[in-house]
């Protein structure tokens, strides 16, 4: 070798070894061990972890389309390993360290508990295992984050309810039930709704609803019915469809034969037939298919160490982690008027589905076929 080229040889081998120090470095520095969870191809791990299954999106949307996603995304190469929390913090925990020990290259979480989960957050990251928060806001060192406009949630569901009661707003009471305090998604909606209805309703009695659950709303509205009395309450605002249906349970067991208006959440089969049957008043489409697809992209991507970037187009700011990529999808209310609009040109149900025996004189009504 002449003294040349030894030089060129030695320059490129000091280049090389200088940008691997400084990989090593800014490793160093993160905690970030992401070199030690390398993914080959696209035979990628996802860990999915969801908080519960009483509320039907989460197995009956979320799961589905997550996989679908992932399948697409790989060529079919990628495997999704499921858990479900059932809306246990401590349970999901050892879930994160199961998905730990079981190697997954990337985690998708929708927190039970979003402070609670953040020592597992930072386990997995320690484990050099990418995190994207599903749905609500894990706090701990996530790498990205989906959702919907949480707080607009709320605001449709408050300017749909002062809709319905018109005149009536001021003159009645008005029974709020909120959903669980450890999810920040709860406080959004909670903050959302007041905004639009504070200083134009009189609001009666207020719950946060113990882990979202419609049994505990259904105890809570019999509460407030026996508190308030039946024919003063003129409107309920729910956050969420599930907890609907347990608060038109106690409306109807306390012998109303004329419901309040009732608002809810998630556009599930039982809150749209509600509303087809005019039981319910709205509910808020969330259109699940963007989100899981935004999901899975961001893990794809942040398994394969590719720029999110180009997906996650906003940053938001948890408790505890700053300017975090995220993608934050619309949303729509759902009443009577947009069904066809709504879920079914987005094929989450057919017109079959909606209008079964029970629905189809009121189907016929709306047009619904
Ligand atoms: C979700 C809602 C769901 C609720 C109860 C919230 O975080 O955004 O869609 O109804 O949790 O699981």
């Amino acid at each position: 070798m002449n003294t040349r080229m030894r030089r060129t040889a030695v320059a490129v081998a000091a280049g090389a070894m200088a940008v691997s120090l400084a990989a090593c470095g800014s490793a160093k520095e993160s905690g970030d061990k992401s070199d030690t969870n390398v993914v080959k191809g696209n035979a990628i791990k996802i860990g999915l972890l969801l908080p519960e299954n009483q509320t039907a999106r989460y197995e009956k949307f979320d799961k589905p389309l997550i996989e679908k996603q992932v399948a697409d995304l790989t060529g079919g190469k990628g495997e999704v390993v499921y858990a479900n929390a059932k809306q246990d913090a401590t349970t999901q925990n050892s879930q994160v360290d199961t998905m730990i020990t079981n190697k997954v290259n990337v985690l998708i979480i929708d927190a039970v508990d979003s402070k609670a989960i953040a020592g597992a957050v930072k386990r997995a990251k320690d484990a050099g295992i990418p995190v994207v928060a599903y749905d609500r806001l894990a706090e701990g060192p996530i790498d990205a984050y989906t959702s919907f406009d949480n707080e607009e949630v709320g605001k449709v569901q408050g300017k749909a309810l002062l809709e319905a009661l018109g005149d009536k707003a001021k003159d009645g009471q008005i029974v709020m039930m909120n959903g669980s305090v450890t999810d920040p998604n709860a406080k959004l909606f909670k903050q959302g709704a007041h905004s639009v209805l504070d200083g134009k309703v009189n609001v009666a009695k207020e719950y946060d609803t113990v882990e979202w659950k419609p049994e505990n709303a259904n105890t809570n509205m019999a509460a407030a019915l026996s508190a308030v009395g039946k024919d003063k309450i003129v409107g309920v605002y729910s956050a969420n469809d599930g907890m609907a249906g347990g608060i038109i349970t106690a409306l109807k067991a306390a012998g109303l034969t004329t419901l309040p208006p009732v608002t809810g959440q998630d556009a599930e089969l039982a809150g749209v037939q509600r509303i087809v049957a005019g039981e319910q008043f709205m509910s808020v489409y969330k259109p699940y298919a963007p989100e899981a697809e935004a999901a899975a992209k961001m893990a794809v991507a942040l398994a394969k160490k590719e720029r999110i970037e180009v997906v996650a187009t906003s940053k938001v700011d948890s408790p505890t982690t700053k300017a975090v990529p995220s993608v934050l999808i619309p949303v729509v209310s759902l009443t009577k008027a947009n069904i066809k609009d709504t879920v079914i040109r987005d094929n989450v149900y057919s017109a079959d589905e909606i209008c079964t025996d029970k629905y189809a004189a009121a189907c016929a009504t709306l047009g619904l076929k």
